[in-house]
């Protein structure tokens, strides 16, 4: 059974414009999107800047109101504030950012930022306290004397890690990641992506990973879905997304993957021109006209792709 189910999610923002300052229009950042997180496992959610994805990530951790659909936890819809509360739903669910720096308040010591979630939920003595930050700070392979210091004394990896303790802290069963990597460099995004692969294993922790790279989150999801303008074009297994994409543009994504194989080179960048190719001559088949995309269709009982109905274009 899925820890966490999305069902039907809408989210948009007002435009309000002109001397009464009305509503004229709606920014859709989530128009309608369908899945369900395992327990354990990593659901990955990809897309271009502005496709929706951090949106979706705080509507799941109760950040962002939503406009209509469910969020279905325990058989509750945790939309609903007084559901949160009646789950303690807040505690099983935590969130990572993409920038340690602004999302670790910089006048607080490790000590405080990390103890800050236990307090709010559990009653500890200063002794026990401490106790449990010094084996959070462990378990994310950092030195205890990193308790005294403050964010801006360490690099952006080890923030990383200090912001994975803090999300841990409460023993959470799912952790919204959000671009948790995306500001380190390459070397460091593995040493990140690993312990957090290992903690998952260890705790059974869900992630939802959030990322614009299809390259990092190869290793780290089951199951993903890709997104753009706010819907999802296609939703699979790794196998069904990496080596059976249907959607032009996770074609477009997967191509952009840098081919680290020397040999491998020319080949790749033939096969990125062709696909760039079809991108500027097809692209069009793929979105209705008015650029929304489509609603998904069934390839397999695992793959689903957002490919325009049969009638009007073919086999896509
Ligand atoms: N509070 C808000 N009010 C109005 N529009 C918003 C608000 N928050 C987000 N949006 C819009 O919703 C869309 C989706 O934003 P979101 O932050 O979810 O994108 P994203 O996929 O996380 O992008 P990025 O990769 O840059 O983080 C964007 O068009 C954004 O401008
Ligand atoms: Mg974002």
């Amino acid at each position: 059974m899925a820890l966490i189910e999305i069902r039907n999610l809408k989210i948009h923002y007002p435009i309000r414009s002109g001397f009464w300052n009305r509503v004229t229009d709606h920014v859709l950042a989530v128009d309608g999107v369908n899945f369900d997180i395992e327990e354990g496992e990593t659901y990955g959610l990809i897309g271009e800047s502005g496709s929706g994805k951090s949106t979706i990530g705080k509507a799941i951790v109760g950040l962002e109101p939503v406009t209509s659909g469910q969020i279905i936890y325990k058989g509750k819809d945790i939309t609903k504030a007084k559901n949160r509360k009646a789950l303690q739903y807040n505690k099983d669910v935590q969130m990572i950012f993409q920038d340690s720096l602004s999302s670790l308040n910089p006048r607080k010591r490790i000590e405080d930022i990390i103890a800050e979630p236990i307090r709010n939920f559990q009653r500890l003595s200063a002794t026990e306290e401490r106790k449990r930050v010094q084996e959070l700070l462990d378990i994310v392979g950092m030195p205890s004397d990193a308790l005294y210091k403050y964010p801006h004394e360490f690099s952006g990896g080890q923030r990383q890690r200090i912001g994975v303790a803090r999300a841990v802290a409460t023993n959470p069963k799912l952790i919204v990641a959000d671009e948790p990597v995306s500001a380190l460099d390459l070397s460091v995004q593995a040493q990140v992506l690993n312990f957090m692969k290992r903690i998952q294993e260890q705790y059974n922790i869900s992630y939802l990973f959030i990322s614009h790279d299809l390259g990092v989150v190869k290793h780290m999801c089951r199951a993903m879905a890709i997104m753009h303008r706010g819907r999802f074009v296609e939703i699979g297994t790794r196998e069904d997304i990496y080596t059976d994409p249907k959607h032009i543009y996770t074609k477009r994504l997967l191509a952009a993957i840098p081919e680290v194989k020397p040999g491998d080179r020319d080949a790749h960048v033939a096969h990125r021109k062709a696909i760039e190719k079809e991108f500027t001559e097809e692209e069009n088949r793929y979105y209705d006209k008015n650029g929304r995309v489509y609603d998904l269709q069934r390839v397999s009982d695992t793959h689903q792709a957002a490919l325009p109905e049969l009638a009007d274009g073919g086999e896509a």
